[in-house]
């Protein structure tokens, strides 16, 4: 297993992840607009690894003039099923298929730690105009809730194979968190209490912020969440529904009117250009 092959995991799942998936709160993107000085009205924002469209709808629902860009062809038809309106153009955030200081604002929503960050980190300070805003995040499973840090040392205990394989091929940064964590953590590598992959982009000087939120959801919805991850997707049908069984069933004891309330902390970096 590559991460390549992780990265294109999505494209099989698109429906299932743009149904079931969290999205951001509002706070989020209050804090991009503080923390870049900026308003996202009418700025050019170049959302990147836009996959189903979720943070790139909120961009829109700002006032922004957004431009997503995806790699995944999957992702990429979903996205446009879901988001006629906003022009979304094929490509990575190593090379990106746009104009040199054509954005205000480049957002990576859970989509950075995909990237190569010696390549996509100068793509990104080409492609803003200078003092435009690099905005990164990713949301965080909230292990502080016993029931969380609970299923997360499942995953962790679960996907010890794979991530044991992973780092022997080199892996290790992303295969910490994809592997090991719930929820979007099983991309962004924060699950267990750890840091996504992270490394400093010559240039830019990153502020943090950490906003959290919840949402409660059926049983079913966070299965399917959970299912949704490139972890379960490169593992085969077999394996991945038998540990949501089991899930199931321990979820439906702790939530017996069968509604989820899963618990996120937005973990966002900006830095200007
Ligand atoms: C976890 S999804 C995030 C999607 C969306 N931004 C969101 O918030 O739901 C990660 C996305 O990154 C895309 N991706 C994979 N490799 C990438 C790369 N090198 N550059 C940009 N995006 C990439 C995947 O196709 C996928 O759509």
């Amino acid at each position: 297993m590559t991460t390549g092959n992780r990265a294109q995991s999505f494209n099989t799942a698109a429906p299932q992840y743009a149904a079931n998936r969290p999205s951001y709160p509002p706070a989020l993107l209050d804090a991009v607009e503080e923390l870049a000085a900026h308003p996202l009205k009418n700025a050019h924002v170049a959302d990147i690894g836009a996959g189903t469209g979720i943070a790139s709808t909120l961009l829109h629902a700002r006032g922004a003039n957004v431009t997503a860009v995806e790699p995944g062809e999957g992702m990429a038809a979903e996205f446009r099923r879901g988001n006629p309106h906003i022009p979304l153009v094929r490509g990575d955030g190593n090379a990106l298929p746009l104009a040199t200081a054509s954005a205000d604002f480049i957002t990576y929503a859970q989509a950075w730690h995909w990237t190569d960050p010696a390549k996509a980190g100068p793509e990104a300070r080409r492609v803003l105009r200078p003092g435009g805003a690099l905005a990164l995040w990713w949301n965080i499973t909230d292990s502080t809730v016993e029931w969380v840090a609970e299923q997360e040392a499942r995953l962790h205990a679960f996907f010890a194979p794979q991530r044991e394989a992973a780092k022997a091929a080199g892996e290790a940064a992303k295969a910490t968190g994809e592997a090991a964590g719930s929820t979007e953590s099983t991309e962004s590598a924060e699950s267990t209490g750890g840091v996504h992959p992270w490394s400093d982009i010559p240039g830019l000087e990153f502020a943090e912020r950490r906003i959290p939120h919840t949402r409660r959801v059926p049983l079913a919805t966070h299965l399917a969440n959970l299912g949704s991850h490139s972890a379960f997707l490169v593992l085969g049908e077999e394996k991945a529904a038998a540990f949501l069984a089991k899930e199931r069933a321990l979820l439906g004891t702790r939530f017996p009117d069968g509604w989820v309330q899963e618990s996120y902390v937005v973990h966002l970096r900006l830095a200007t250009n």
